[in-house]
């Protein structure tokens, strides 16, 4: 019998990394998820202490997975938060502070296993990243941005990497029933200008994330791109993915129009 992929999957307390994380154990992975409070029992899979934002943290959650199983074959980098709040009413702390976990964090953690990558000249990377990177979210700003970079830094990364035979992803899901809203950040500051808009945009968001997909839809998607001998760049899952489709062919302004009417930012 060959010996099973040894799969990390960041932030696999809830949501899309708990259910990737169970799918693939249940597929025969060897499969550690993290938590920055991980459970002291083993589930269906291997739970690693990981706060994504300390490089002293990844440090020890991937020595701790290459003492017990020697490898990373494959990284999804999935852990992170949302934050809400006009971008005039976001502080650079708060902002710096969601880059420091969005995309630094997976960030630190790809640096962490891409050497043992290299040397075995095989590897495979999936980051999560968000529809709303490339069809902003208002109010949610500084979210959208980072995942906007995790696409960009995702597309360098498959360049640089491919001829040591290791894959670059990233999936990007539209809204989906998780824990992302109970753990949202809200800007410390508020502006009364904004109030209206941020309100009427806050409930239109509410509405799409409750009436969103079951994130095990995500994790099939995953378990695709990791049974894929050669997977694409972008993944897009879930309904909305049909507006990326109609960001590229429609008008720019009609396209602005719908999200502002979506959004209900005009009243
Ligand atoms: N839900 C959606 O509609 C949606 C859509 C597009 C993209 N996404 C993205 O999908 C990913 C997963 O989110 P989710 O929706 O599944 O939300 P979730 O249920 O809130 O899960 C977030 C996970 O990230 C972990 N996490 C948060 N901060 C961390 C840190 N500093 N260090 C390590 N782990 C941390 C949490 O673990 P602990 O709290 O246990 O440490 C948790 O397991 C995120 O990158 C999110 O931006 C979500």
């Amino acid at each position: 019998m060959p010996e099973s992929r040894v799969v990390l999957v960041t932030g696999a307390s809830s949501g899309f990394g708990r259910a990737t994380a169970t799918l693939l154990a249940a597929r025969g992975y060897r499969v550690f998820g993290t938590s920055r409070s991980p459970p002291d029992q083993r589930g269906e899979f291997e739970m690693l202490r990981l706060d994504v934002d300390s490089e002293e943290s990844v440090g020890s959650c991937v020595s701790s997975l290459l003492q017990r199983a020697g490898r990373v074959d494959v990284l999804i980098n999935n852990a992170g938060y949302a934050l809400t709040g006009g971008l005039e009413e976001t502080s650079v702390q708060e902002a710096k502070a969601l880059f420091d976990t969005n995309f630094f964090g997976a960030v630190r953690v790809t640096n962490a296993v891409l050497s043992g990558m290299r040397q075995r000249r095989s590897g495979q990377i999936i980051n999560v990243g968000s529809i709303a990177g490339t069809i902003s979210i208002p109010f949610e700003g500084y979210y959208a941005a980072a995942k906007a970079a995790v696409l960009s830094y995702s597309e360098t990364l498959r360049h640089e990497v491919k001829h040591f035979n290791i894959n670059v992803s990233v999936v990007e899901p539209g809204f989906f029933r998780t824990n992302i809203g109970n753990a949202r950040k809200v800007a410390s500051g508020t502006i009364e200008d904004y109030a209206e808009a941020r309100k009427r945009a806050g409930r239109a968001l509410l509405k799409d994330v409750d009436g969103g997909g079951d994130p095990k839809e995500v994790a099939e998607t995953i378990l695709d791109i990791v049974s894929n001998p050669s997977p694409r760049l972008r993944y897009a899952v879930g309904k909305e993915k049909r507006y990326l489709l109609l960001k590229k062919v429609v008008p720019a302004s009609m396209f602005e129009s719908s999200v502002r009417n979506h959004y209900k930012l005009d009243g």
